[in-house]
């Protein structure tokens, strides 16, 4: 836990009172618009979440829907299933085989449209690819690729075998991908030549080659060609193996394996409080039914929906609302490979325009991007086939959610502002559009079945008021380990107010309405642009370049991201800081984990400011980065230091 309390800040009144109703024909047509399920989803939570278990094809139903040893659940126990079967075949061999799955759009505007006739043959030949090349049940598969049809083409055809995928976003550095691949024990390695971003390119091969050098489990690497790009590489014989050859030379047919629905399905890994990033594991059955169900009635997904969502698939948003839940629901989805200004700052509108999106989920970063950019590129395009708008990532602020409303919706689209995490593995509170009146900031309500609570520092339960957010009732998509390592996750997510009592890690607030307003990280994580980073990740790569003494890593507000990464260096005796140095610390960052965690700002300091125990004081640096009057400094062991800090500091700023 981080030096401040949670509820510092809590008693600031909250003043938005603006509350929108669902539209009379919104209510009337939604999947679910019964507020009574509220109520009867509460009594039988098993019952509840079993009902959506059976519209799902079971190739063995379970015996039992719950077994629960806090912190330890399993879901729908003995059931036998198939994560590709249901996002695909159950579809390509029923209504939907013409219906198109995925409507793809490179950043250079080259396009794509897979039916679900035609994924269902591209699943099943890339299967038969990874058997090829020893992927089998179990066996975990890093996939590192750009935002390409092939990339939900993999996950599904891991899916298929019970082989476990763990995708790697693209903007990783070698060194990350190295590290995820080596804690999971990779036996493949899926990636692509390179991809687009902002009108470069990201040498992704080039980069997998790097981080090969130490990763001894990978004993095959499948390259997707990206089409139209050319990138230097080489191409390791034996090693590594064209996908398009592959694909060519395998049977379109490939059974399904039966799995358990404890099976995992996938691992991903996401920044937490200390040491290194956590595989977040997830098994099938009850990860299905969460992102099946929440997709339903959160983005009360029909059949004629155009559903875009605009995350990436190397996070947690991109595998439950790209791939898994708008698939299981028999969606059509449309894909995105690149940034969202580029060749134009309307960019997003217009896909939203050419493809007639009907449903749009992006991340507050992006609207207040879009914000900053100017209504003028929304106006250019016809926006009227949206009808409903979701965002997810870290708290909107009213400001962001109104110019949403008003610019994006028309005045016409309800937003759902939906709550959860990796951990998670579906949105936990969240309006249910037929039914929720909205309030601008709020998340509004658990979503049925589900039971967060706010406590205070010693798990008293707060009705009105603030404090810490957890859940106090197991779900079907919740993490069951951090792979791996199960002390980690009884000791990070269960052992603060009990082991049946789920710690989120942030602070929320919820009002007399039972509404819950999210507040962000209680920890040392920062949401840079909706984006988990460790502030000790950073600290420790400011730490290894070997001119860096000692480093700490704070968050400061920032107006498009929520958070910047701002850093205090203490540089080693006799080295010179200089601008070049900030700009030598920055990419050392971006070498060690990505550039999603280059420090913003590097200030240099001769100490930090610690506690007598030898503690890092953040809470201080926290306000000299954001320039407030400090708060009590008395246990500082030298409090000279904190006003050296601040002069500098303010120098800086000056
Ligand atoms: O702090 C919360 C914030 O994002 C964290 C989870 O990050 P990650 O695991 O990367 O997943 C992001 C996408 C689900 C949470 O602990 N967060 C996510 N959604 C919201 C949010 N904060 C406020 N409002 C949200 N809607």
């Amino acid at each position: 836990m981080a030096d401040e309390k949670p509820t510092d800040g809590f008693d600031a009144l909250l003043t938005e009172d603006r509350v929108f109703e669902p539209p009379e024909e919104f209510r009337r047509n939604a999947n679910i618009n019964d507020p009574g399920i509220y109520e009867r989803a509460d009594a039988d939570p098993e019952g509840f979440w079993s009902d959506f278990a059976k519209e799902l094809d079971w190739s063995r139903p379970w015996d039992r829907v719950l077994d629960w040893q806090p912190p330890d659940a399993k879901w729908f126990i003995g059931g036998k299933i198939n994560a590709s079967v249901n996002c695909v075949d159950r579809h390509a061999l029923g209504q939907r085989r013409d219906k198109r799955a995925i409507v793809w759009e490179g950043e250079p505007g080259d396009q794509k449209t897979l039916t679900y006739g035609e994924l269902h043959v591209e699943v099943q030949k890339c299967a038969n690819v990874l058997q090829k090349l020893g992927v089998g049940h179990g066996d975990r598969v890093a996939v590192y690729l750009p935002m390409i049809p092939e990339l939900p083409i993999v996950l599904l055809a891991c899916a298929r075998l019970g082989a476990v995928h763990s995708v790697v976003f693209g903007g990783f550095s070698a060194e990350s991908l190295r590290d995820r691949i080596n804690d999971m024990q990779a036996k493949l390695l899926v990636t692509a030549d390179g991809g687009y971003r902002r009108g470069g390119i990201v040498p992704l091969k080039q980069i997998s080659d790097d981080a090969l050098d130490g990763s001894p489990s990978v004993e095959n690497v499948l390259l997707v060609k990206r089409e139209g790009l050319e990138t230097p590489f080489n191409v390791v014989a034996g090693r590594d193996h064209w996908y398009h050859e592959l694909m060519a030379q395998v049977s379109d047919t490939c059974p399904p394996r039966e799995n358990d629905a404890e099976d995992l399905l996938f691992t991903l890994y996401t920044s937490g409080t200390t040491g290194k990033p956590k595989g977040i594991a997830h098994t099938t059955g009850g990860y299905l039914v969460g992102t099946y169900a929440t997709a339903k009635w959160v983005f009360d997904l029909k059949e004629d929906d155009i559903y875009w969502c605009s995350a990436d698939i190397g996070w947690v948003t991109g595998h439950s609302y790209l791939v898994y839940g708008p698939l299981l629901n028999g969606a059509t989805c449309v894909m995105y490979e690149g940034a969202p200004d580029t060749p134009g700052r309307d960019r997003f509108w217009d896909i939203c325009a050419r493809h007639k999106v009907t449903v749009f989920y992006t991340a507050p970063t992006a609207i207040r991007a879009f914000m900053k950019w100017g209504p003028e590129h929304v106006r250019k395009h016809d926006l009227s086939s949206l009808r409903l708008l979701g965002s997810v990532g870290e708290p909107i602020n009213p400001e962001a959610w109104m110019w949403y409303y008003h610019h994006v919706g028309g005045e016409r689209c309800p937003i759902v502002d939906t709550w959860w995490q990796t951990e998670t593995g579906s949105i936990l509170i969240t309006p249910l559009p037929g039914i929720t009146p909205l309030k601008p900031g709020s998340a509004s309500r658990p979503f049925p079945g589900l039971k967060p609570a706010i406590v205070t520092e010693s798990g008293e339960p707060v009705k009105v008021g603030g404090g810490y957010l957890v859940q106090t009732r197991p779900w079907p998509s919740m993490l069951r380990t951090i792979y791996g390592d199960h002390d980690r996750f009884v000791a990070t997510y269960w052992n603060r107010w009990g082991r049946d009592v789920y710690v989120t890690g942030d602070g929320a607030k919820v009002d007399e309405d039972g509404y819950f307003w999210l507040l962000g990280r209680v920890d040392d994580v920062l949401n840079v642009a909706g984006h988990r980073v460790g502030t000790m990740e950073v600290e420790s790569a400011l730490v290894d370049h070997q001119e860096v003494a000692e480093a700490a890593v704070v968050g400061k507000a920032h107006e498009i991201k929520g958070q910047a990464v701002c850093a205090f260096v203490t540089l080693k005796e006799g080295v010179q800081a200089s601008d070049a140095k900030v700009e030598e610390l920055r990419q050392h960052v971006a070498q060690k984990i990505g550039a999603i965690a280059k420090p913003d700002e590097i200030l240099w300091t001769a100490d930090l400011p610690k506690t007598r125990s030898g503690k890092i004081m953040r809470r201080l640096l926290r306000d000299i980065a954001a320039g407030k009057a400090l708060g009590d400094v008395t246990t500082l062991a030298d409090p000279s230091i904190v006003a050296k800090l601040r002069e500098q500091y303010e120098d800086k700023e000056g």
